[in-house]
């Protein structure tokens, strides 16, 4: 039994030249920082910077210290960049960190993370859904419109909350004699299936509207911090570190989430000019710029508000509203809103792309990698994604969707570096545009860093982790190792 079947550098590369036709080098340093801020600013600084510094179901809060916590983060999101271009530099094709295990290690390490990156792009949509559905009823409260509660939360809120609970309708069970009351996130439910309807029609973003799109992120955080800067009582950053290092660091796990998406950048290898200078520069500075972004908004949020009542998922228009400033609650949630879609898009467009390369090697079925007839895209994993996020988007706690999002990804991060250091023995000789600086220490700090942010999350969130992945294995040895390409080749 063969679990560890590679594919050689030359047989992906060739694989990729055989398929489409070559892309144009076109993107430069600036238009890759562009394409990163355009997939990192989203729910992660909107929405989770306040129930990481509140605490939430299953974890203490940071406190005003999830300015550390962001700067903690910030360090393993650098080392494990660094080791993503290397391999962006090396196999500049799409399918990401699916592409590389398949190098490094080899077929079944490939399937997990294949596997394990559904955590990252689907999970992660329902924890942006959540985000964008908050965001979206405070823009609509502002125009007079109201949905009620119960039409936008989820369970775990409205059990918590008795106006909520109290309010909603209720069916009644006939033979147990009891009530359920009906508690549905509507808008979180409708954003993901109206996405999924635009790229089954095959809309693409192109670099125009990616381009007012991260001017309108950056310009929405600079007024948050601008506007509320004023606003700043520095009593409320006391207790700065309520539940000292554990609740920073469980802060740290959780805001990981404001972060993903640098690693999209490198899928853009193919179609980068100079990829060996302008893809590191284009990953380093979207996180660099992202990351004193964070610190800012961060800092000035626990200044406008006591952090106790930040364990909402529109934090920031809550400071705005709490002060009384209603209209600046507005120009940040429609800021909300916008970034938030436009980090929908990105994923939902990336897990249909990784389930396509997955079924391209056999892995999964066939009928996966369909392409429509007449819109030309892939539409039955398109639709597949948008009915696996639309419907749990409608139910979640987004604290709990970002936590198993966060688990997957770090996982990923951690194999992807491991796996620079693996092929760095195993084919000294092959041509890196760019390589990572001080290997070994560089990938193992990525390893080191990215693994203790994983054991800072809950229990409860390494339970699913570890449930997805059995449940990923079972796939894998009732499926993918007989129909693998690789296998019927050899
Ligand atoms: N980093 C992305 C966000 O915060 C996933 O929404």
């Amino acid at each position: 039994m063969n679990l560890f079947r590679k594919k050689t550098i030359a047989q992906i590369l060739s694989e990729a030249e055989s398929g489409e036709n070559r892309l144009k080098r076109a993107l430069s340093a600036i238009d890759l920082t562009a394409l990163g801020i355009g997939a990192i600013i989203g729910a992660g600084i909107f929405a989770l910077t306040g129930t990481a510094s509140a605490g939430g179901a299953h974890h203490v809060g940071a406190g005003p210290a999830i300015v550390i916590s962001f700067i903690i983060t910030a360090f393993a999101c650098g080392f494990a960049a660094l080791c993503y271009a290397e391999f962006a530099s090396m196999l500049p094709i799409s399918g990401s960190a699916y592409t590389y295990s398949y190098a490094a290690f080899g077929e079944f390490i490939a399937w997990i993370i294949g596997w394990d990156l559904i955590l990252e792009y689907a999970v992660g949509n329902i924890a942006v859904a959540i985000s964008w559905s908050a965001y979206f009823v405070e823009l609509l409260r502002g125009f007079g419109i109201t949905i009620p509660a119960w039409l936008s939360t989820d369970y775990v809120r409205a059990m918590n909350t008795p106006e909520i609970l109290n309010s909603a309708p209720h069916i009644t069970i006939p033979f147990l004699n009891t009530t359920i009351p009906i508690i549905f996130n509507l808008p979180a439910f409708g954003i993901v299936a109206l996405i999924t309807v635009i790229l089954v029609i095959g809309i693409r973003e192109s670099s125009a509207f990616n381009a007012i799109m991260v001017f309108i992120k950056l310009a929405i955080l600079l007024f948050f911090i601008v506007v509320g800067a004023f606003y700043v009582k520095p009593e409320n950053w006391q207790p700065f570190a309520p539940n000292g290092w554990k609740g920073i660091m469980t802060g740290a796990a959780l805001v990981f989430f404001a972060y993903i998406g640098f690693d999209a950048i490198s899928t853009a290898a193919e179609e980068t000019k100079n990829p060996q200078k302008n893809l590191p520069i284009g990953i380093i500075t979207s996180l660099v710029i992202t990351t004193i972004l964070y610190i800012a908004v961060a800092i000035v949020l626990t200044g406008m508000i006591h952090y106790s009542e930040l364990n909402v998922p529109e934090p920031l228009a809550k400071a705005f509203n709490s002060i009384g400033l209603n209209w600046a609650a507005g120009i940040v949630s429609f800021g909300a809103v916008v970034s938030t879609t436009a980090v929908l898009l990105v994923f939902q467009l990336g897990q249909p792309r990784i389930f396509f390369s997955m079924a391209r090697d056999g892995l999964l079925p066939k009928w996966f990698a369909k392409i429509h007839p007449k819109f030309k895209t892939p539409h039955v994993t398109t639709i597949l994604t948008g009915i696996f996020v639309a419907i749990p988007a409608g139910f979640a706690d987004i604290g709990e969707a970002a936590e198993l999002t966060n688990i997957g990804t770090l996982f990923a991060f951690v194999l992807t570096s491991a796996g620079v250091l693996v092929l760095r023995y195993t084919n000294p000789n092959a041509p890196r545009q760019f390589k990572t600086p001080l290997v070994p220490f560089v990938p193992i700090l990525a390893i080191l860093t990215c693994f203790y942010l994983m054991l800072s999350l809950p229990l409860i969130t390494w339970i699913r982790f570890i449930v997805w992945l059995s449940i990923g294995l079972l796939i894998y040895f009732t499926y993918g190792y007989r129909h693998s390409k690789l296998r019927t080749l050899s």
